[in-house]
């Protein structure tokens, strides 16, 4: 699948060299593309461009900005009518303080309204870095919830978390991201602010 990485940030640089060892074709989107930090990105063989440039002529667009960027980001991408968005970002900013937890909206939600003719898809934005890099722990894989209103369009990131070694699970509609938000909120207090390490992830145990 052709993919637009938009954010090659922490999350998005490790998620879209997973994508392209998994066999996608990718592109990143940054804010100065130009800068030799993505040089590594161009030596897998993908084009970094500018956010707007990137989107062009890919079925599905990741975004991976800073949640303080991603209104902007996103605003300026066309509306992208009929793409698959999937959103990693969690509504936290950089020092964790300015969180609203009373709010009943989420972030995916807020993302999907300044886009409403493209399918946004929760997702990514419960696992750490070092769990996208390698979701596999001994014999069991990371859970991943993926919350979405498009049911097909949940398939596919269903195929694609699969493809780069997790245990995808239906966490509901969009709506839903408030929860998974919260869940990734769980495992920032527990990794960081009452922890201090991040390689583990929850998984999903069945019977
Ligand atoms: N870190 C985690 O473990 C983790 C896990 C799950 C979800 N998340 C969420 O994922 C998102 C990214 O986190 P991160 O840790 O990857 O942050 P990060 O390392 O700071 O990366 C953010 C990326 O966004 C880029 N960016 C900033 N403004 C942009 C713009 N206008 N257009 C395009 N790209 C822009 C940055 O480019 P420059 O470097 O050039 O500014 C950078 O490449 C956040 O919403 C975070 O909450 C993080």
């Amino acid at each position: 699948m052709k993919i637009a990485v938009i954010g090659p940030g922490k999350v998005g640089a490790t998620l879209g060299r997973r994508f392209v060892e998994a066999g996608h074709e990718v592109t990143f989107g940054a804010p100065r593309p130009e800068q030799e930090k993505y040089d590594a990105l161009r030596d897998l063989g993908c084009a970094v461009y500018s956010a707007e440039e990137a989107v062009e002529e890919v079925e599905i667009v990741l975004l991976a900005v800073p949640w303080a960027v991603a209104a902007d980001v996103v605003g300026k991408l066309g509306g992208l009518p009929g793409r698959l968005i999937i959103d990693a970002t969690n509504p936290i900013g950089e020092d964790f303080l300015d969180v609203d937890h009373a709010s009943q909206h989420s972030g995916g939600e807020t993302i999907a309204e300044l886009i409403p003719k493209a399918q946004v898809i929760k997702a990514f934005n419960t696992v750490g870095v070092e769990t996208m890099a390698n979701p596999v722990y001994g014999d069991q894989r990371a859970a991943l919830a993926v919350a979405g209103g498009d049911q097909a369009a949940k398939e596919t990131v269903f195929k694609l978390a699969r493809d780069i070694g997790f245990d995808p699970y239906d966490a509901g509609p969009l709506a839903a991201a408030r929860t998974t938000e919260r869940l990734a909120w769980h495992w920032i207090e527990i990794s960081t602010i009452y922890g201090d390490r991040s390689d583990f992830a929850f998984a999903l145990l069945r019977r």
